[in-house]
């Protein structure tokens, strides 16, 4: 078989796979081309709005670029690669792996059967269940997830996880949002665990479009959060400095906001009802508004048998400051589910409000059980009516 014919049949072969749905992933590497810092090239199936597609991370050594490829554009792609550029090629599917290789003139190809591997994969290894698949992300690595072999550290295992349930839980909600690239504000973004996963997924895995803005008061973080943006080829993430309650947050599809301390969380959602958001997801922090009222001591006399314990006053504390915000959330217009988004296991700030803008009950019945609450409670105000001018 001549020189061409091996790239041909490598070609043909991910065709088929691509065709037939059994394509698993296709590695190149070896890289010699003019890009003097590309070191491998990674592609997987995606579904997005224009169709199937391959979608490929170009690993620099100190960004990543994706590329959401046509069959026809990776047939192209990989003739004139594996000719000129690349030295290596490895296309796995669920059945067998075919491996290029390229050494002076001499171009080899050896396939390997792999008889049931993506069963085997989905149930031994819950890592290949993960919504972030690739260790290998510079982002993972520079927020400390992984270290220098591309694993996943012992000590952020458990970070790991909640990076992983949070994109899980997200990622179908940003999915429904009606916006082809819809706009989600992170309120109190912190590093931008969590916007960098979103965005490493929507965009490398779901093909989805999207601009992320993570909105923090530390200027320091925002500056690294927008040099590692930049390193990892994101370019619809950014982070801007500021307060919550003082960000133009017009225009947002979405806001949320991950453990933005106690009255911040209020900022967050005020923010995403004036600016109509569709979706507004907090996960609380501290709820020390309201416990400051309810241990002030005019609560219902019934319900001493539990706010004497501390430990009872701190939940109560919880949820009472909670459910003051899904019902205030409904009386603007939203229908709201509270739940936990992590095990108690990992921390214990671990509940959600998830509201969705829309088919709502009666505000007048919302309103009237948050009067009814803060009598029994003997709270005056909760901090997010004085915002929305309740
Ligand atoms: C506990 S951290 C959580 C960070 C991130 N959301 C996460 O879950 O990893 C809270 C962050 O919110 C920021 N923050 C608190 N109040 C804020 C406000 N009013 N405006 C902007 N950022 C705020 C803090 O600087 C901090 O970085």
């Amino acid at each position: 078989m001549s020189a061409p014919d091996r790239i041909a049949e490598f070609v043909a072969a991910v065709r088929e796979a691509f065709a037939d749905g059994t394509i698993v992933r296709l590695k190149l590497g070896g890289y010699h081309g003019p890009e003097a810092d590309l070191k491998s090239v990674e592609g997987r199936k995606v579904s997005i709005k224009a169709g199937e597609r391959l979608s490929f991370v170009f690993r620099h050594k100190t960004r990543d670029i994706t590329k959401n490829l046509s069959l026809d554009e990776v047939a192209g792609f990989l003739s004139d690669g594996l000719a000129r550029h690349y030295r290596s090629a490895r296309l796995e599917t669920t059945g067998f792996d075919l491996q290029f290789e390229r050494q002076g003139d001499k171009l080899r190809l050896k396939r390997s059967e792999v008889a049931g591997r993506a069963v085997a994969e989905a149930s031994h290894d819950r890592t290949k269940n993960r919504a972030l698949t690739d260790t290998s992300s510079v982002w993972l690595h520079a927020l400390g997830i992984t270290g220098k072999d591309g694993q996943v550290r012992n000590d952020a295992q458990d970070k790991f996880r909640q990076i992983n349930k949070m994109v899980e839980i997200f990622a179908p909600l940003i999915q429904q949002l009606k916006a082809t690239n819809p706009r989600i504000l992170d309120m109190g973004a912190g590093k931008g665990y969590l916007d960098f996963a979103l965005y490493d997924y929507l965009a490398n895995r779901a093909g989805q479009a999207a601009e992320i803005i993570g909105v923090e008061l530390r200027p320091a973080l925002v500056q690294s959060g927008n040099a590692l943006a930049k390193d990892s080829g994101f370019e619809g993430l950014r982070f801007e400095a500021g307060s919550i309650l003082d960000y133009d947050a017009a225009g947002a599809d979405a806001v949320i906001a991950l453990h933005a301390c106690d009255t911040a969380t209020d900022d967050a959602i005020y923010q995403g009802i004036k600016s109509g958001a569709a979706l507004i997801a907090v996960a609380p922090c501290c709820h020390k508004q309201i416990r400051r009222q309810i241990e002030a001591g005019k609560s219902d006399d019934r319900l001493d048998f539990l706010l004497r314990h501390g430990t009872f006053m701190e939940k109560q504390a919880e949820m009472v400051t909670d459910g003051l915000r899904a019902l205030l959330l409904e009386a603007s217009g939203y229908r709201t589910k509270v739940f936990e988004f992590v095990s108690d296991a990992h921390t214990p700030k671990n509940n959600l409000i998830v509201a969705q803008k829309g088919n709502a009950g009666s505000r007048q019945a919302a309103l009237d059980r948050v009067a009814a609450v803060k009598t029994m409670f003997g709270i005056e105000t909760h901090y997010l009516e004085g915002l929305l001018g309740l």
